[in-house]
């Protein structure tokens, strides 16, 4: 079975594909520094999958341990998600976000082309696709970025495509993310996020289960369905299947190749739509308050997803109530996150 290396494995996207790879006998080593993240989800993956991984606390930045690593074990593959992610926090410390981000990819990509490890499977964002291009987006429309933090994403992008357009014998897949919500089916492993949410679904739930008074929608005047900004949400398990898929493919393809996926369901709700079926699924009142817009947001961003569906014959099959229902269950039984 293949070996893969998987940075930023404790994080919330990471663990749930963590458990996705056990599921398939994939063998899975974990490198995370734990700067966002706690060991607690790596424990809670073995309790869903009754497996095990290799983790180490080390940092992508030490070049020393990855060439390690990839010393002791034969990896096959890396799904690289170590990175810093909040997009406000990236407008105060960029310089911070522009190190740990793209130093620690070159630095992984360094060491990966020394240990002859070329299959990468990278997260970018659907906040490559900027504010210039129209919704649906699809995979060729051009990048750009507003703030540091979707920059990293844009220009990790074009180090793949130069490292590809360097050594063909580099294997890359790019997958785009829209909005990744919800938490696992069992509600063991789930989004933790420090502090007070910057996003949607987390702090709705948070309204939900008492912890926060009041949601604030941030807009009510958007040219969408109810004036409220529309995102395309994709359910974790829905996405982190999508990286087996894409594993799947460098696996079985004859010529290498670089491409770019967007992960979405292809559907868009409004933040009222999405309020409404937490509302449900929850039974709980969600209080909420429009107020200003959120400086950068767009009104409206979904994926086209005929690619992925395509390509990687992988399409996102729950819907928002599966969403608003897997997420209020991981609430519920971890209120205080893995704390
Ligand atoms: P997360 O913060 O939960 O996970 C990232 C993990 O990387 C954390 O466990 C953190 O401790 C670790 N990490 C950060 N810097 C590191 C370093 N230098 N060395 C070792 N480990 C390090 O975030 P997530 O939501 O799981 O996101 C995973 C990836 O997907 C990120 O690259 C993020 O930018 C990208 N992404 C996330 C979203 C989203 O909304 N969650 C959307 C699009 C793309
Ligand atoms: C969703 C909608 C808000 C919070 C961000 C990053 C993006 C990607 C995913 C990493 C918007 C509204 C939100 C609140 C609100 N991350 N909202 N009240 O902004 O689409 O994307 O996460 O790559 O790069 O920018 O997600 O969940 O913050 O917002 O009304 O308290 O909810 O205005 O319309 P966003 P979000």
């Amino acid at each position: 079975m293949q070996t893969i290396l998987v940075t930023g494995g404790a994080g919330y996207i990471g663990s749930h594909t963590c458990v996705e790879l056990l599921e398939k006998n994939y063998e899975v080593i974990v490198i995370d520094n734990l700067i966002n993240s706690s060991k607690e989800s790596l424990n809670r993956v073995k309790k869903i999958t009754g497996k095990s991984i290799t983790f180490y606390e080390k940092d992508i930045l030490d070049k020393d341990a990855l060439d390690k690593i990839f010393n002791d074990h034969k990896i096959d593959a890396v799904i690289h998600f170590a990175g810093l992610k909040a997009v406000g926090e990236s407008t105060q410390i960029p310089l911070t976000y522009y190190h740990n981000n793209l130093t620690g990819t070159l630095i992984l990509l360094q060491a990966m082309q020394q240990a002859s490890v070329f299959n990468l499977v990278f997260s970018s964002s659907a906040t490559v696709y900027g504010e210039v291009n129209q919704a649906p987006y699809t995979e060729d429309m051009p990048l750009s970025a507003t703030n540091p933090y979707g920059l990293t994403k844009v220009m990790i992008e074009q180090f793949l495509q130069d490292t590809y357009e360097s050594h063909n014998y580099w294997n890359i897949s790019i997958l785009r993310y829209f909005n990744p919500v919800g938490a696992h089916k069992s509600g063991l492993i789930g989004e933790d996020p420090n502090g007070i949410p910057n996003n949607l679904m987390p702090y709705v739930s948070q309204v939900a289960v008492g912890k926060l008074k009041q949601l604030k929608v941030f807009g009510g005047d958007y040219p969408t369905i109810d004036g409220t900004g529309v995102r395309d949400y994709i359910h974790v398990t829905d996405l982190a299947l999508g990286h087996i898929k894409a594993l799947e493919k460098i696996a079985s393809q004859t010529q290498t190749s670089i491409e770019a996926y967007n992960l979405g369901t292809g559907n868009g709700s409004s933040v009222l739509e999405v309020v409404n079926a937490f509302k449900e699924a929850s039974s709980k009142d969600i209080p909420y308050d429009i107020v200003d817009r959120r400086p950068g947001d767009l009104a409206i961003a979904y994926a086209n997803a005929g690619k992925a569906k395509a390509q990687l014959g992988w399409e996102a099959n729950q819907t928002l109530k599966d969403m608003c229902q897997d997420t209020w269950n991981w609430q519920t039984n971890n209120p205080n996150g893995y704390r």
